[in-house]
C-alpha cells in the first residue's frame, strides 16, 4: 500500500515554484499501487490532482484533496523492422526519455528535446515544439480508470489529439490516470528541420547533413536561449495557447497590424503568435511585483521569487483583457489552473 502523507508543501513539485499545500499526498511507483490506493473507496469521492513534473500547472490555493504524484519508471524498446516501439513509465522525466531515444539513434522526438515535464503528462496536452507534436510519434498508452480500477489501452485515434488538446483534457478529464506511453519511432532518419530557428542555427553551426543528435542539440540551444530554466526562474513554459482564428478575422487584424505574426493551419484557419500580440502591447520583459513575462519570450509568465499563484493568475487576467480590447481575441490559458 503506497504511503499517504498529510499537509505536504507542493512548492518543489511545481515548476512555477509557488507555495501551496496538499491535504494528502501520495507517490505511485507502479500500476499495482494505483489499484491498491483506490481499493479504499474514500479516494474516489475526494478531489484528486495527478501530477508529473508539475510543469504545466498554476496552484492558486492549497489543494483540499489527494495529490497523486506519478513516479512509475522504466524505459524499454522493441524493434520491428524500421519501426521502434519505445515504452516509458509515466513518471519518467520527458527529457530523459528523449535522450534515451537520441542516444540510440531512434528518430522522431529530437525536436521535443528539453521540454520540461513527465512522459505521463505528455499526451494530455499533446506537447509540441519546433514543428513536431507528440501525436506524430504517439502509438498508445495505458491508463488506469479510477471508477472501475481497470487498465485501459488508448491508441492514437482514441486520444483525439488536437493543438494542445486530447480526450484526457476534455470528455475523459479526471477519469483516467496514464501509467505508461508507447511511442512509435523510426530507425530511418527523416528529420523535420523546416522550422526557421532550426534551419538558422544549423547554418550557424555549418552543419549540412544533420544527425538526430545535431537536431536535439540545436533545439536544446534554441530553448535555452529563449526560455527561462524553471530550476532558477519559476515558469510553466507558454502560459497561453496561440489562438486560431478564421481567415476573415485574420485579414481584418492584418489590415490594422500589417506585421502580425501568423501561421496557416488546417481548414483555412490562421494561428496567431500570442507572444507577438503580448509583446506588441508592451508586456514583454515587464515585472510587476514578484511576477512578469520573460524578457526573451512574452508568452512565458515568470515567478521572480516568492510570487503567489494568485499574483501570476492576476497578471494573466490583465494580459487577457488587454489582448481582448486591442485585438478582439480571447486568449486561452494553456496552463492548468488549480
Ligand atoms: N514572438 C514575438 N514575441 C515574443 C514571442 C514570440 O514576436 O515575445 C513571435 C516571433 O515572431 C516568433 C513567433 O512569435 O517567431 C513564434 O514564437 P516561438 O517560436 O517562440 O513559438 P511560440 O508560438 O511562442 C510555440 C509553443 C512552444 C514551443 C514553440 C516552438 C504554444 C503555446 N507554444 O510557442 O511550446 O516551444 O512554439 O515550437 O504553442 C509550451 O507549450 O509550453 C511551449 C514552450
Amino acid at each position: 500500500m503506497p504511503q499517504i502523507l498529510e499537509n505536504i508543501s507542493l512548492k518543489k513539485f511545481n515548476t512555477f515554484g509557488v507555495e501551496a499545500s496538499a491535504r494528502w499526498f501520495v507517490e505511485i511507483r507502479d500500476e499495482e499501487e494505483l489499484a491498491e490506493l483506490f481499493e479504499d473507496k474514500r479516494w474516489k469521492s475526494e478531489n484528486l490532482l495527478v501530477i508529473g513534473g508539475g510543469s504545466n500547472m498554476l496552484l492558486t490555493k492549497d489543494f483540499d484533496g489527494l495529490v497523486i504524484r506519478m513516479c512509475i519508471r522504466g524505459i524499454s524498446n522493441e524493434i520491428s523492422g524500421d519501426d521502434i516501439y519505445v515504452t516509458a513509465g509515466a513518471g519518467e522525466v520527458w527529457n530523459d526519455f528523449v535522450n534515451y531515444c537520441v542516444n540510440r539513434g531512434f528518430a522522431g522526438v529530437e525536436n521535443l528535446s528539453l521540454i520540461p515535464g513527465s512522459v505521463g503528462a505528455s499526451p494530455i496536452q499533446n506537447i509540441g515544439a519546433y514543428g513536431v507534436e507528440l501525436k506524430d510519434v504517439f502509438h498508445s498508452c495505458r491508463a488506469f480508470e479510477i471508477g472501475s480500477g481497470q487498465i485501459r489501452r488508448f491508441d492514437n485515434k482514441d486520444c483525439k489529439f488536437g493543438y494542445r488538446e486530447s480526450v484526457f483534457k476534455s470528455e475523459l478529464k479526471g477519469k483516467y490516470i496514464i501509467t505508461s506511453v508507447t511511442f512509435r519511432l523510426s530507425a530511418s532518419v527523416q528529420l523535420n528541420i523546416s522550422y526557421g530557428a532550426i534551419t538558422q542555427e544549423l547554418q550557424n553551426r555549418k552543419i549540412e547533413n544533420p544527425t538526430i543528435k545535431d537536431v536535439s542539440q540545436v533545439v536544446s540551444h534554441i530553448r535555452v536561449s529563449k526560455l527561462p530554466d524553471p530550476s532558477t526562474i519559476g515558469n510553466a513554459g507558454s502560459f497561453f495557447k496561440n489562438p486560431v482564428v478564421s481567415v476573415d478575422k485574420f485579414r481584418q487584424l492584418q489590415s490594422s497590424f500589417p506585421d502580425i505574426v501568423h501561421f496557416s493551419v488546417d481548414n483555412g484557419m490562421e494561428k496567431i503568435a500570442a507572444g507577438w500580440m503580448i509583446e506588441k502591447l508592451g508586456w514583454k520583459g515587464k515585472t510587476i511585483g514578484h511576477v512578469g513575462t520573460w524578457k526573451n519570450q512574452a508568452l512565458v509568465l515568470v515567478n521572480h521569487g516568492n510570487a503567489t499563484g494568485t499574483e501570476l493568475y492576476d497578471l494573466s487576467s490583465e494580459i487577457i483583457s488587454d489582448v481582448k480590447s486591442n485585438f478582439d481575441i480571447e486568449l486561452q490559458r494553456e496552463v492548468n489552473i488549480i
